[in-house]
C-alpha cells in the first residue's frame, strides 16, 4: 500500500461510534476526531514496522556473508548520500508536523468549553463522586445525568487527595485536584450509560471509584432533575431511612460496611448502638459519653452522627485514621436527618448479612430526628 494510500484510510472523523479493537464505544462530538488521529498515528507505525522489517529481511538475504567468501574492505565505499539522508529527515518531519498539528487542534477544542454549556460541579473524594447541578439544586452521587446534544461542562475539584476523571466513551480526562478548579468537556451524541472512572490512583480502592454517566434526551433529562430537585422533600419522613439507603449510601458504602467488617471506618452496623451507649471509644483515650447528656457537647446521640457528617475529622474512633471528607454543603439538611434515622433504623433496613431489604416495614420505626440541629 502507498504512503498516500494509507493516509486517505484514515480520513479524520470516519471512526466507527460502536468501537473497535483498540478503542472502546464513543458517543460524544470529539471523539470521532479524536479516534481519527489515533488511527492516523497508529497506522503510520504499522506502515513503518512493516517497511523495517522488511528492508531487514531483504538486506539480511542480500548481503549476508557466503562461506566461500572472505570479507573484503574498500576505500573509496560510499560514506554518505545526500538525497537519500534528506528524504529520511523531510518525511518524518512532515509527519511529526501533521501530528502535532492534528493533536494542537484537539487539545485546543477540548480545553475551551462552549459558552452555552451545562454547567455540573464535580467533587471528587475518597472514594467516590458527587455532582451538582446547580440550575437545579441537585446533588447526584455515583451517578452524573446529563442531556443529549447539548455540551456539558464538569467544574472539578477534591476534597483529600489527586484524582482523575475519565469518560472513554467520550474520550475526555482530566486531573481532579484539592485546592483547585479544573474542567472539561463534552457533547454527548447518543444516549445510554457509560462509565466514568477515576484514572489516578489515590489510595486502597481507587478501583472502586466508579460512576455512571447518564445520557438522556432533553425533556426526559428535565423530568429527571426536576424529580431529583423535589425528592427529598416529598419525601414523608417514615420514608426517609429507605431514602438514606437507597439514594445517600452510596456515598458512604466504600469506607463503611453494614455486615459489620471493618473498613476504612467503621461498620454502620451496630453504630446507632454504641452511639446511643456512647461506648464509641475515641484515638485520645476518652469516650463519647463525655461529651454527651445535658451541657454535654451532643445532648442527644443523633447531634454526634450529625458532627461527624459535617466535622468528621472532630473526633476520631480509636482504630481508625482521619481520612473522611466532610460533607457540608453536599447534603442538604433533610438528607442529613434522612442519614441520622438511617443508621438509627438500619437493622429494619439490612439483613443478617448486610444486605440492603427490599421494600423494607418500616412501620413503627423511630423518626425523631434529636431535639436541635
Ligand atoms: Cu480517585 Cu483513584
Amino acid at each position: 500500500m502507498s504512503m498516500l494510500g494509507m493516509l486517505a484510510t484514515t480520513k479524520l472523523g470516519e471512526a466507527t461510534s460502536g468501537g473497535g479493537f483498540w478503542m472502546p464505544e464513543s458517543a460524544s462530538t470529539v471523539a470521532p476526531e479524536i479516534d481519527g488521529v489515533f488511527y492516523f498515528i497508529n497506522n503510520i507505525n504499522y506502515f513503518f514496522f512493516a517497511l523495517c522489517v522488511a528492508i531487514l529481511i531483504w538486506f539480511a538475504i542480500r548481503y549476508h556473508a557466503k562461506p566461500s567468501e572472505h570479507a573484503t574492505f574498500t576505500t573509496d565505499a560510499p560514506t554518505h548520500n545526500t538525497s537519500l539522508e534528506l528524504t529520511w529527515t523531510a518525511i518524518p518531519l512532515l509527519l511529526v508536523g501533521v501530528i502535532f498539528w492534528l493533536g494542537m487542534d484537539g487539545f485546543l477544542e477540548l480545553s475551551e468549553a462552549p459558552d452555552d454549556s451545562y454547567e455540573v460541579q464535580v467533587t471528587a473524594q475518597k472514594w467516590s463522586w458527587t455532582f451538582q447541578h446547580p440550575d437545579f439544586g441537585v446533588t447526584e452521587a455515583a451517578e452524573l445525568t446529563v442531556p443529549l446534544g447539548r455540551p456539558v461542562r464538569l467544574i472539578m475539584t477534591s476534597s483529600d487527595v489527586l484524582h482523575s476523571l475519565f469518560v472513554p466513551a467520550f474520550r475526555v480526562k482530566n486531573d481532579v485536584v484539592p485546592g483547585r478548579y479544573t474542567s472539561l468537556w463534552f457533547e454527548a451524541t447518543k444516549p445510554g450509560q457509560y462509565r466514568l472512572y477515576c484514572a489516578e490512583y489515590c489510595g486502597k480502592d481507587h478501583s472502586k471509584m466508579l460512576a455512571v454517566v447518564n445520557v438522556l434526551p432533553e425533556d426526559e433529562f428535565q423530568t429527571r432533575l426536576g424529580k431529583l430537585a423535589r425528592e427529598y422533600e416529598d419525601i414523608v419522613d417514615q420514608d426517609l431511612p429507605e431514602y438514606a439507603m437507597v439514594r445517600l449510601y452510596n456515598r458512604c458504602a466504600s469506607c463503611h460496611s453494614l455486615d459489620g467488617k471493618s473498613g476504612t471506618g467503621p461498620s454502620f452496623k451496630g453504630l446507632w448502638d454504641r452511639t446511643k451507649s456512647g461506648s464509641t471509644v475515641f484515638t485520645d483515650g476518652s469516650t463519647l459519653k463525655d461529651y454527651m447528656g445535658p451541657g454535654g457537647e451532643f445532648e442527644v446521640p443523633e447531634n454526634y452522627i450529625r458532627d461527624s457528617i459535617l466535622n468528621p475529622r472532630h473526633y476520631i474512633v480509636q482504630n481508625y485514621a482521619a481520612t473522611m471528607p466532610t460533607f457540608k454543603g453536599q447534603l442538604k439538611e433533610r438528607q442529613i436527618d434522612a442519614m441520622v434515622l438511617m443508621l438509627k433504623n438500619l437493622d429494619r433496613l439490612i439483613d443478617e448479612q448486610g444486605n440492603p431489604i427490599e421494600n423494607p416495614d418500616l412501620s413503627g420505626a423511630d423518626v425523631s430526628t434529636g431535639a436541635q440541629k
